[in-house]
């Protein structure tokens, strides 16, 4: 497929320059077609009912499961649905049996959803070991591998940085951690649908995915992967509906495998959306996006690197679909809005819901940063607006 034709199916980009893929990218035609068909045709609930309709919209839900896992080397047994990243992180911290003095290892430059959860553990006695990036944003796999010793039971990591883009070592990090038998979640939040991702060779126990960022999918979608068994080793919390094998009074059974994390009604709609998203990025092919995005990401590093009186975050030599900025003196806030209002231009500005890795780029006490992040569906020109619309602001700010 050629970006005329996805840019066909997102009529919103004929108004907007819509750079805000990081935070959600928007919703192609047909997954919006696949979601009423599903409306439209054959709504009912799943796992539940024995008339055709029912089994209609079951079996679909499960062709979307099988699709997930494909796309990411996986089997369907091994995907938990949930409804975004951060609650796919959840279910490991609130799942795995964390005893007193056990510890995380993790980084400062991840999401609040890959940080909080292990912080909070502290209230359970978990120890939280924080390995710091570089000026780039960039971990050591080194630092990972002196952070663990007897007491880790688990280590999480980033595939990208959603504040500054930089990409991290999580293939050798997943060799030290099977070397070490710990275990190991990996954040695919800003690599999936942007570059081919292997579970296998991750050697991740656990991956987060979202689904409304580089899938394309819908918001309110997201799943875990759990591989190898790695499933075996969680509680569910969410009990209810659809989780139990049998009740009596006094006692229950749960269901096997994912079906016991998967309580109540689940976002059905949006599941066979994020199939039919999974198809719609295959369409495209991979290896195109990366070589596309790569590309994109480097030009408008360029871009903005070019405008005076700017502070660029980030690793120039990887990173990937998202560059993050300051123009120095201007909150980052007056920025973004500017650029709405001059060109309409859409980009994600503040802490990014990444405190500490904002302030590990030292921009916590400027209100953050502006960030640019970009898709399959984004075009050259538009990034080279970017770059001459924030030269205009530049000027505003007394370059
Ligand atoms: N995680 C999303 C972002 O980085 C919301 O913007």
């Amino acid at each position: 497929m050629e970006i005329t034709e996805i840019r066909k199916d997102i009529p919103m980009l004929d108004e907007i320059i819509y750079m805000d893929a990081a935070s959600t990218t928007p919703t192609p035609k047909p997954v919006v077609e696949a979601m009423c068909d599903y409306y439209y045709n054959y709504n009912a609930n799943i796992g539940r009912g024995a008339y055709r309709t029912a089994v209609k919209a079951g079996n679909e839900f499960e062709k979307a499961r099988s699709k997930v896992a494909r796309f990411i080397n996986s089997k369907p047994e091994e995907i938990i649905f949930t409804k975004n990243t951060t609650e796919a992180i959840n279910l490991v911290a609130h799942g795995l049996d964390f005893k007193k003095d056990d510890s995380v290892v993790v980084s400062n430059i991840e999401h609040h959803s890959n940080f909080l959860p292990w912080l909070n553990l502290k209230k359970r006695g978990v120890n939280l070991k924080v390995i710091k990036a570089d000026k780039y944003g960039v971990v050591d796999a080194g630092d990972f591998e002196n952070a663990i010793d007897d007491t880790t039971k688990l280590v999480a990591l980033t595939h990208v940085s959603n504040a500054i883009g930089s990409v991290q070592p999580v293939y050798e990090v997943g060799e030290i951690t099977e070397e070490k038998n710990v275990l190991y979640l990996v954040d695919a939040a800003q690599s999936a649908g942007h570059m081919k991702l292997d579970v296998k060779k991750l050697k991740s126990d656990f991956t987060a995915f979202p689904g409304h960022k580089g899938l394309l999918g819908p918001v309110g979608t997201g799943f875990l992967c759990c591989h190898a068994g790695s499933m075996d080793k969680l509680q569910p919390e969410n009990l209810g509906g659809g989780t139990v094998f049998d009740v009596t009074e006094k006692d229950f059974k749960l269901e096997e495998g994912h079906a016991r994390f998967e309580g109540g009604t689940q976002n059905i709609a949006g599941v066979i959306g994020l199939g039919t998203a999974v198809d719609y990025i295959n369409r495209i092919g991979l290896e195109k996006i990366e070589k596309h995005s790569r590309e994109l990401t480097s030009l408008m590093f360029d871009e903005v690197s070019k405008v005076e009186n700017t502070t660029v975050y980030g690793n120039p030599e990887d990173i990937y679909g998202i560059v993050a900025f300051n123009i120095n003196g201007a909150n980052p806030h007056d920025v973004a809005k500017i650029l709405d209002e001059l060109r309409r231009i859409c980009v994600r500005s503040g802490h990014h819901c990444a405190i500490p890795a904002i302030r590990h780029t030292g921009a916590y006490e400027l209100g953050g940063s502006v960030r640019a992040s970009i898709h399959c569906y984004n075009t050259k020109e538009e990034v080279q607006i970017l770059g001459e619309t924030l030269k205009e602001v530049s000027q505003f700010f007394g370059a």
